[in-house]
This record gives C-alpha cells, structure tokens and sequence, in this order.
C-alpha cells in the first residue's frame, strides 16, 4: 500500500521556515556500508562471524563487500555534496581501529577515517561520529562481550582513541547507537549478532552498555574541547497486536526494554522501576551515577510503531509480530504512521529536555532501476514528505528538535535481511559498485535548499 491516502503534511515541508541552525543530513554504520573487512590489518567483529554462519542473512549475503565505501567514500562524499547535506552520521568500526578490540592499534584503520573526516569538512559537511553501531570486535566477544562488566572499561579506552585522533576536528559524538535494538536482537529474539536468547545475558548486557555509555562520555567530555555529545536511541510506540490481555502485558514489557531500559538511566539516572528489580543483580553502588552523565543532544530513530504479542515459550514472554493487515506500510512491510513520529517526538521533548536530532528515518522498499536506468520512488518520497511534515508539527507544538538525518544515504547491507531491502537515497548496484541517485534524493536536495532559502527568508 502506498501513502495515496495518508493526508499529509498540513504545512508542506518545502514551505515551513525550519528553526535556525537545523540541519540536514544523512546516516549510514560502518559493517552495512565499508565492505574491506580484512584489508589493511582490521579485525573481525561479531558481524563478521554472524554473516558466515549459514542461514543467518537473507540470501546468505555479507558485508564482506558492502558498497565498498572503505574504497569509494571520496565519491561517497561527492554524492553528499551533491545533495547538498549540512551533516552525515557515520559510525567507526571498533576492530578496524583496534583489530582485537583493546591494546594494539591498526594505523592504517585510523587513517581511514582521517581521510573521510578530512574530505567531508573539505565538501562542508559536518562529520557525526558514532562510536558503535553494533560492531564489536569479535576478540571481546570471546571474553564475553557486553556480558562482561569489564566492557564498559574496554569502551571507554576506545573512546579515548577516537576522542584523542579525532577531537580536533570532529565535535559532535554518539556513544551508541539503538543500544535496545541491538540487546533486544542480540540477546533475546537471537535476530542478530551475537545470537544469544538468554535472560541474564540480556539483562547484563543492558547495564554494562549503560555503564560504558557513561564512561564513553566522561572520556569525551574531558578529551575533546566542545564536544557535543548524545546517544541515539530508537523510540517506538509498543502496541498490543490484539486484544488479549497477554498482548497489552506484551507490549508494555517491550515498552520498558525497547523505550525506556536505556534513557532512563542514562538522562534520569533511574531504571524504571519493574526494569531495576530485573537488573538489581548486576547494579553496584554508584552504577547509577557513572551511567547518567550529562549530555547535549538526544539522537532519536523512528520508522513506525511495532505490534507484539504474548508468547509464554519466549524468553521474555513477548514476541514481535506483522502490523495489522488495514495499515498502510513501506515496501518492507513497516506500519506508515507520521501522527505517532509527531508525538515520539513531543514525548521525547517533555520527558528528556534536551535537544533532539533525528539522527535516523526512512523507507525501505526493494527498489529497481526502470529501463532508462533510474530509480523513481514516489512511496519513499511521500513517506519522507509525511514524516518531515510530522516533524514540522512536533517543532511547532514546541518539542526542540534541530536536525533530521534520513536513513540512509546509500542502499546497503540491512543485517539480518541482506541486501533484499533498500534504505538509501542512492541506489547502489552491488554487482558494479555505481551509484545513482534515486528521484528521493533529487527531492530531499530541493527540500534542503527550499527549506535553506525559506528559513533565511525569515
Ligand atoms: C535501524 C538501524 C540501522 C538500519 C535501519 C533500517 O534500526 O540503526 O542500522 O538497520 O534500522
């Protein structure tokens, strides 16, 4: 179904005045895009052990490859001025950094993103840097990972890495990305790396990646002269997929783990309070303190509500099902619903009081190039349309919201799913590496431009 009936936006997005100093950008992680996972000395991390377990990926695809960006970010970058971004959100791969995780540092992985950093500022464009989107180097995995509460000191001496390399020129940090997302996935549901479904491991790995979220900021802080620091959590609306009373506990369990197990520690210093009972056994005095350290920014990703429902077999008692049939969806099947973006949005506001980035939104479809060889995407170009709108509405019923990066630049490597499904902007043909821009990126670098002349206008 596509959004023909989806009545937005009340004021277009091409016409609205945006706050001054909003900007517009683009997101990708480094294992869906970089590919060159053992050139130059990088190590494994445990996507790199996952994609080579048969059956994991869709197709039995890798990021062995990815779309090369470790080889093509210069044409990268020039396809981000061509857009006309103010930003681009790119995450560091820990083990290409520091191939086993801690110790020995691999140079030429640093001169890596030396060379990107130093062309996007050369294009004008603002570098983000996250620090994790899910890569860990496969050597801590085998000391137990995030399990493992030394984890959160492996972290924070990574971060004094990036900071001490690339504070002079890069101010603005993530410390994680979608930490939920990734101990939901990695630990329960066993959708991704590293594949366990087990409770305590859950739990624990929840609380080790608050603490080196914490960590992670104090070293930025004290490192980097101006950083401006966040993390990005992904922020949904949990509903019940029927109405059995199990549904609604379903979903209100999700909506702790999902929405709340990290940003409340993290900005309010409290695990909710069915959550700290869970978790008590990994809390020691002071935790609390060391996980809720001041920050500027609050990095949000949001693509549409999820549905669960009960399933007494699970290993939280929940499981993640299909949208109801009536809603309107993306080509990959996700409920289109720009009002519940508009209200994540003022929720995020209310509860947090910080300064909100979208740092991730978008549609993914399996696009394919038309005979003349393009990309033509209405759907996504409406989906964006109605969520922008949305989040024009959310800044005018007052939530702070200063920036928006679609998700994402390019089509790429989409975890569990492979390459069947495409988030960019600009498709990429994998077989020969070409990029070309889709009719959605022609169109977010007018609304960029209209969006640049009618807040200057103002
Ligand atoms: C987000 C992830 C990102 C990508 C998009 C589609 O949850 O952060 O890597 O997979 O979804």
């Amino acid at each position: 179904m596509n959004l023909e009936t989806v009545d937005r936006p009340v004021v277009p997005a091409a016409d609205r005045a945006w706050p001054p100093g909003f900007l517009w950008g683009a997101s990708t992680s480094a294992y869906q895009i970089e590919g060159a996972t053992t050139a130059d000395g990088r190590g494994a991390s445990i996507w790199d052990v996952r994609v080579h377990e048969p059956g994991r990926v869709t197709d039995g695809d890798t990021g062995d490859e990815a779309c090369d960006h470790y080889h093509r970010y210069a044409e990268d970058v020039g396809l981000m001025r061509r857009i006309g971004l103010d930003a681009y959100r790119f995450s560091v791969s820990w083990p290409r950094v520091l191939p086993t995780g801690r110790g020995t540092v691999n140079a030429a992985g640093l001169d890596f993103y030396d060379r990107l950093i130093d062309s996007l500022l050369a294009a004008g464009i603002e570098p983000w840097l996250c620090l994790y989107h899910w890569d860990l180097p496969q050597a801590l995995q085998e000391l137990g990972g995030w399990e493992n509460r030394d984890s959160a000191g492996w972290f924070a001496d990574y971060a004094v890495l990036i900071a001490r390399r690339f504070g002079d020129r890069v101010k603005r940090f993530a410390t994680f990305n979608e930490p939920a997302v990734f101990t939901i996935f990695g630990y329960v549901l066993d959708w991704q790396a590293p594949g366990i479904k087990n409770r305590d491991s859950y739990l624990a790995a929840v609380h080790h990646v608050n603490l080196a979220h914490g960590a992670a900021v104090d070293v930025l802080r004290d490192l980097v002269p101006g950083a401006q620091i966040g993390a990005i959590h992904n922020r949904q609306p949990c509903r019940p997929a029927g109405s059995e009373p199990g549904d609604l506990a379903a979903a209100e369990l999700m909506d702790l783990c999902w929405n709340q197990a990290f940003p409340e520690p993290q900005i309010r210093g409290t695990y909710p309070p069915r959550f700290a009972e869970a978790i008590e056994r990994w809390v020691k005095a002071g935790d609390l303190a060391r996980i809720c350290r001041p920050t500027d920014w609050f990095g949000l990703n949001h693509y549409s509500p999820i549905y669960m429902k009960a399933d007494p077999s699970a290993e939280l008692g929940f499981a993640w099902t299909g949208p109801p049939p009536d809603e309107p969806q993306t080509g990959v099947g996700w409920v289109i619903d720009a009002d519940a973006f508009r209200d994540t949005l003022a929720e995020v506001h209310r509860r947090y009081r910080l300064p909100i980035y979208v740092t991730e939104n978008g549609y993914g479809a399996d696009d394919r190039l038309d005979e003349r060889g393009e990309v033509v995407d209405p759907d996504r170009i409406r989906y964006l349309d109605a969520y922008i709108g949305a989040m024009g509405e959310a800044i005018d019923g007052g939530a702070d919201v200063r920036g928006y990066f679609v998700w994402s630049l390019l089509d790429n490597f989409e975890w569990g799913s492979g390459f069947g499904q495409r988030f960019g902007i600009v498709y990429v043909d994998y077989a020969t590496q070409q990029r070309r821009l889709k009719a959605s990126a022609k169109w977010y670098a007018d609304r960029i431009r209209a969006a640049r002349a009618v807040t200057a206008g103002r």
